[in-house]
């Protein structure tokens, strides 16, 4: 049988890490995949987080599984990130979250609700979206469509046709939001945007699943979260995916969360008994490193102030990258205006490169960045930057 297939095409994202890794060039430059870097270019292990492993080491005193959905102190630490202290959904129990391996399976689990729980035949998703997002819902059975987003002329979000395509979806469809830091485009709705996107979900009777992947990377841990919130008005359903592989550095260890929020306790109740069947089908339970790493560091004070700082500093050197790329970029004399850089936000940056242009960044210099313009601004560092403007300017032409 293995016989008779032809290759698989290398993944969008991650086989860029492969083909990286192989590279023998001296010089060469990983901005593909989300992954964040320090200035010296390394991804390190965040000091929180190895406190809280030195914690769990002495601590720990059984392997036995976890339940279905993971322990319930990891639940209350991620319902409080997401939804601050106290908040309606969560004193009023219409709230379940389960811990999954990563926002990839939270997706993937949602996914599977969704379609043969649900009942729900078509997702939508944003133009463009994260490259995996369609092979994820496509796998789960679901038809992907999309809506408009990003207006390449603005460089900004394409509000007024999203906020239509939204109004014309199937009453019964699912949407799927991103609830901060764009990816790839790192252009999100502002909160008067995102209060119009709720509503024109509700009205429609569209079911929203969100995918929150980079929460702290944005504008702050609690600004970044102020859409997602809005989801959780009293009496509404929602789904939400997030993912603790970029806030806590803990891509390896494949830790996340899946969301439930029911009009009531009960229906929440009903709903997250099938997410855990769905659950039990796919991974049975999930591996419980990852997860006790961000429950040590959540529940204890000084330790969630020290990973509040290190968040902080992730954030304030992607700022000082964008803004370093695009004055490099400028005294390099590549064509165009992008100070467009400067307001993007989370990870990426939408270059505005082009197939030919990527292709030749990655055969020509060594530089490895997304197929469609996608650039990891947080695998920028001080030195690494001239060659890398460098290099855009001479493929991008110059001014
Ligand atoms: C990305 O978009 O680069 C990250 O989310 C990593 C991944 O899994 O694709």
């Amino acid at each position: 049988m293995f016989h008779e297939l032809s290759m698989a095409p290398p993944d969008a994202i991650l086989g860029l890490t492969e083909a990286f890794k192989k590279d023998p060039r001296p010089g060469k430059i990983n901005l593909g995949a989300g992954v964040y870097q320090n200035d010296q270019g390394q991804t390190r292990v965040f000091s929180s987080v190895k406190k809280a492993e030195a914690a769990l080491l002495k601590e720990e005193t059984t392997k036995n599984y976890l339940p279905i959905h993971g322990s319930e102190g990891y639940a209350a630490a991620v319902q409080e990130l997401l939804f601050g202290e106290g908040r309606e959904a969560v004193a009023s129990g219409r709230i379940a979250t389960a811990h999954a391996p990563g926002g990839t399976a939270a997706l993937r689990v949602a996914a599977d609700f969704l379609k043969k729980v649900g009942q729900r035949e078509r997702i939508w998703v944003s133009d463009p979206t994260w490259a995996n997002h369609p092979q994820v819902f496509a796998a789960a059975g679901l038809q992907v469509s999309t809506y408009p987003y990003y207006d390449a002329a603005t460089k900004g979000l394409d509000f007024g046709r999203m906020l239509q395509a939204i109004q014309e979806i199937p009453a019964g469809d699912v949407i799927l939001l991103h609830g901060c830091c764009h990816n790839p485009t790192g252009v999100d709705p502002a909160l008067d945007q995102w209060k119009r996107i709720a509503e024109a979900v509700w009205a429609r009777g569209v079911f929203p699943l969100i995918d929150f992947a980079y929460q702290g990377l944005g504008d702050g841990l609690e600004e970044d979260a102020a859409g997602v919130r809005l989801f959780a008005a009293p009496g509404r359903e929602a789904l939400i995916a997030n993912s603790f592989s970029k806030n806590f550095g803990l891509y390896r260890e494949r830790v996340g969360g899946l969301t439930v929020l029911g009009a009531t306790s009960e229906d929440a109740q009903k709903a997250f008994s099938h997410v855990k069947t769905t659950i039990r089908a796919n991974y049975s339970n999930p591996p419980s490193h990852g997860g006790a790493i961000v429950e040590t560091i959540l529940k204890d004070t000084q330790l969630k102030a020290e990973w509040q700082g290190e968040v902080t500093a992730i954030r304030d050197r992607i700022r000082q990258m964008r803004r370093l790329f695009v004055e490099t970029l400028k005294a390099k004399g590549a064509k165009g205006d992008f100070s467009f850089i400067a307001r993007q936000k989370g990870m990426f940056s939408f270059s505005g490169l082009g197939k030919e242009q990527v292709d030749a960044l990655r055969e020509r210099h060594a530089i490895y960045i997304v197929g469609g313009g996608r650039i990891n601004v947080a695998g920028m560092t001080r030195a690494n930057m001239e060659p890398l403007c460098q290099a855009i300017a001479g493929v991008m032409g110059k001014s």
